[in-house]
């Protein structure tokens, strides 16, 4: 191999994002800290307080809450196995386990052990591992109650009566076996897709239940999902959400919180806003609707795409979802579930639509909108924004009663909402409300060792007065501070020479007309706030 080659071959790894996931930079980032920071405060307007969740969570939890048929948990999900690192179970092996069986003592502290690691959440809280652990402790019971045979009399006798005992042992110790290896003794965890079911978590977790309710959240952060990334669609994004759990399911509160998103859009000046509405019903008469659509879709179904077809066995309502173009003639033409709602979920719709026309919230009814995730009765809505192409919905949400005591809790109503906010931040840069780059208030042009320290005096001063500062590490030229100065978009330079600083009279350039101002030192924090409000 030559030298050259081998030289090419030693360069490093050039590493990329990971497809799906990508870097926020400046002066982007100032645009998702104003609508972050704008979210905060219309939330609190509303009485909505945040909670911060982890990133990671049992698999169950989102199997459980989104449904192990949906598209998101079936195959969008980052999952992990998570063996133990510390603690009890690291030193319980099966030979451990084979041994405590010939011994009470040790079992009892085996289980013990076991019982102690599934309060600690070492061992996943299931069903499965708690009903496992009983099953060891009760059939133990059993084995340790099969009397020992005596060793007494001929040593033939005694050997025959050991093989008894043996035999009379076998059935159970295959019945421990078989619960140990039930038992999942490390927990399979994922990156969250979504957070409605951690919100819920919580609640269980920290008996909400016993605030003043309902109990009204709000989260923000990175959410995952193995999609196809897109224009607007991520591996990695991010969602604002919010969350009511508890009290009562008056339509006013669908409506109030439909109406806190769309105050939200509307401090932002998203453009384009449409708000779609639709009401799926509950578990009276949605499976009844749901039939009836399977039966006419059944009816149709070779002029149906492949999707469509499959999707008639496994969730039919969501045939209604399809964008293909063939589809829509056929689709326009199925029962629509308004038709079919009991006279409760009828009459909670009317209400909802009747309480947002009462806050000026205009809303277009799409008997269409389903939604892709289980756990939605009643109220689900959508809205989109201009300029984000095929994936334009830039917020979805719903109600979910029942979902808390789906995942061990009391019954609680639910509703909330998720924004996307990378397509938020899409569309607000298309309709041009993307930031200008971040200038400098001033730029602190210094030459000469004095002027030096008067400089980072002066930074410091207008730094704690609020202003955004540049101060060069070395000296440089005036005229070549004034030109990066000029480069960083900074509105004032501040020239402090060694003249400046035996004076007491420093020199502001005002970068936009050149205009020069010669200052004393304390009068430069307030021509500078002057100048700054007059520019604001
Ligand atoms: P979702 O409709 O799955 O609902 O997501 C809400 C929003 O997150 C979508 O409208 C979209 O803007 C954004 N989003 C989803 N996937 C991606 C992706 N791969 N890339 C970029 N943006 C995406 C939920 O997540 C529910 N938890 C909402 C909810 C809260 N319902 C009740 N409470």
């Amino acid at each position: 191999m030559s030298e050259g080659a081998a030289k090419k071959e030693e360069k490093p790894r050039k590493f990329q994002a990971i497809r799906g996931t990508r870097d926020l930079l400046p002066p982007e980032t100032a645009l998702w800290n104003r609508v972050e920071q704008t979210a905060h405060e219309v939330f609190a307007t509303f009485g909505f307080g945040e909670i911060r969740l982890p990133i990671f969570e049992p698999t169950e939890l989102f199997a459980r809450a989104v449904g192990g048929e949906t598209d998101i948990v079936s195959k969008e999900m980052y999952t992990f196995d998570d063996p133990p690192t510390t603690g009890f179970l690291l030193d319980e092996d099966s030979l451990n386990f084979v041994n405590a069986q010939n011994s009470p003592e040790r079992m009892e502290r085996l289980l013990s052990g076991l019982e102690a690691s599934v309060e600690s959440g070492e061992i996943a809280n299931t069903d499965e591992n708690r009903n496992a652990i009983s099953s060891i402790r009760s059939v133990s019971k059993e084995l340790f109650a099969i009397p020992e045979p005596s060793e007494e009399g001929p040593e033939d006798v005694a050997m025959e009566r050991l093989f008894a005992y043996f035999d009379q042992r076998k059935p159970f110790e295959k019945k421990l076996r078989d619960a140990w290896f039930l038992l999942h003794k490390r927990d399979v965890i994922s990156l969250r897709p979504e957070a409605t079911a951690s919100v819920c978590r919580a609640y269980i977790e920290h008996n909400m239940q016993q605030l003043p309710q309902p109990v009204k959240l709000y989260y923000m952060g990175p959410m995952f999902r193995r999609e196809r990334p897109q224009k607007g669609r991520y591996r990695q994004f991010y969602q604002i959400g919010a969350e009511v759990l508890g009290g009562s399911d008056a339509p006013a509160i669908d409506a109030e919180v439909i109406e806190m998103v769309m105050t939200f859009f509307d401090r932002l000046e998203l453009q384009g806003v449409q708000l779609d509405i639709n009401s799926i019903g509950c578990r009276e008469c949605r499976p009844k609707y749901v039939e009836l659509l399977r039966a006419e879709l059944l009816k149709v179904k070779d002029k149906l795409g492949a999707d469509s077809q499959r999707r008639i066995e496994t969730n039919p309502l969501r045939v209604l979802d399809s964008k293909l173009e063939s589809e829509q003639g056929i689709i326009a033409a199925l029962p629509r579930i308004a038709d079919h709602l009991c006279e409760e979920c009828a009459a909670h719709y009317a209400a909802v639509k009747h309480q947002l026309e009462m806050r000026g919230v205009i809303y277009r009814e799409n008997w269409r909108l389903v939604r892709g995730l289980d756990y939605y009765m009643r109220t689900t809505f959508e809205i989109t924004a201009q300029g984000l192409g095929s994936q334009n919905a830039v917020c979805g949400g719903g109600r979910y009663d029942g979902l808390v005591e789906l995942l061990g809790g009391p019954p609680t109503k639910g509703i909330g909402f998720a924004i996307g906010e990378d397509r938020l931040i899409l569309s607000l840069q298309e309709s041009g409300k993307g930031p200008a780059q971040q200038g400098r208030d001033v730029y602190i042009a210094w030459m000469g060792e004095r002027a030096h320290a008067t400089a980072i005096r002066a930074a410091k001063d207008l730094r704690k007065a609020g202003f955004s500062v540049e101060l060069p590490p070395v000296e440089q030229k005036f005229g070549k501070a004034l030109g990066q100065a000029d480069k960083l978009g900074a509105k004032h330079a501040l020239i402090l020479g060694d003249n400046e600083v035996s004076e007491g009279l420093w020199t502001l350039k005002t970068l936009a007309d050149g205009s020069q101002l010669k200052l004393p030192e304390p009068a430069l924090i307030e021509h500078l706030r002057k100048s700054k409000a007059v520019s604001s």
